[in-house]
């Protein structure tokens, strides 16, 4: 009665792995629990998570390596597995929101988010793709696209080119505030990224010692055309959640990564933590930061377990 946060089935967003290669589910070993999903078993997922009230849901794709390349033309592909995936869910489960990651790290044989030149991360044309990919993901149907690449002036490219093809009324969640950290390590190996990384991801991640450059990096998406922002990783910056909160006053998201994800698993599985406990106050947490909704590889779960308690 006197609680002051709390944490429903409203504020989740359940992020999945798609992929096109092998059987319809496969086990990620770094993220236990959490599955590899072909199509057809992402759109069960889809439909699992819309029964029990999950608003929405987040994807991200494995991509097989001879479809990477050095200009990622595969993320462009209007017949690529993420505008699949979208088409499938969309004809299945209509009433959950697909939020599209949009980055080219998945399709880069080098796993950076941005084109290359040498070791130079090539600002524009990069910006220029994404835009490209964002118009072809709300073509396949998405509701909100997410730049995750964090190169700068994208924002405003992805918005202009949803405006110029006629879908003004498709979102942006800005992957604002992205931190370079160590916690997204089970995700690249989810994706296949990891081994193909050179180098790290330094020179557009911010690093995790700087707060001032976060308020600026989220101040300049909102006025480039942002509707929601995001901060991640998510536990290691609640603090920035809650100066962007109390600054900006509008939606703000935390991404709890792999890693995070993985930690309370992984020492859950070894009877040091009670990992239902602690997923949950960990939840809670970023509710108390002032996040407005939090995407989780745990969101089917912890559905559930509210569900139970209800
Ligand atoms: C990059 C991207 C990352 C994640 C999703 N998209 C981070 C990265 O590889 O730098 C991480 C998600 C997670 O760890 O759960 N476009």
């Amino acid at each position: 009665m006197v609680a002051e946060t709390h944490l429903t089935v409203n504020d989740l967003v359940l992020t999945a792995i798609v992929s096109d290669a092998g059987p319809d589910r496969v086990d990620i070993p770094s993220l236990p629990g959490v599955q590899r999903l072909s199509v057809n078993a992402l759109v069960e997922e889809a439909r699992r998570a819309a029964d029990l009230g999950i608003p929405a849901m987040a994807i991200f794709p494995n991509i097989s390596e001879n479809e990477k390349s050095e200009d990622a033309a595969e993320a462009a592909n209007p017949k690529g597995l993420v505008p699949q995936a979208v088409r499938a869910i969309k004809d299945a489960v209509p009433e959950i929101g697909v939020i599209v990651d949009v980055a080219l790290d998945p399709y880069t044989s080098h796993g950076h988010d941005g084109l290359m030149e040498g070791d130079i991360i090539l600002n524009d044309p990069t910006v220029e793709m994404l835009a490209r990919v964002g118009v072809m993901l709300a073509d396949a149907g998405a509701d909100i696209v997410a730049p995750s690449d964090m190169m700068d002036g994208r924002i405003e490219a992805v918005r202009q080119g949803l405006d110029d093809a006629g879908h003004t009324d498709i979102s942006i969640l800005s992957y604002a505030a992205k931190f370079a950290s160590g916690f997204y390590g089970p995700y690249r190996d989810a994706i296949g990224t990891k081994t193909a990384l050179k180098g790290d991801k330094r020179t557009y991640q911010m690093n995790p010692a700087n707060i001032d450059v976060a308020l600026r990096e989220v101040e300049l998406d909102l006025a480039e055309g942002a509707d929601m922002v995001m901060v991640k990783p998510g536990m290691p910056y609640l603090d920035v959640i809650s100066a962007i909160k109390a600054e900006f006053a509008r939606p703000t998201f935390a991404f709890q990564v792999s890693g995070e994800y993985a930690m309370m698993k992984a020492a859950g599985q070894n009877g040091w933590l009670d990992y239902d406990r602690i997923m949950m106050e960990s939840l809670m947490s970023f509710k108390r930061a002032g996040c407005d909704g939090i995407l989780t590889y745990a969101a089917i779960e912890v559905a559930e377990r509210l569900k139970e308690s209800h």
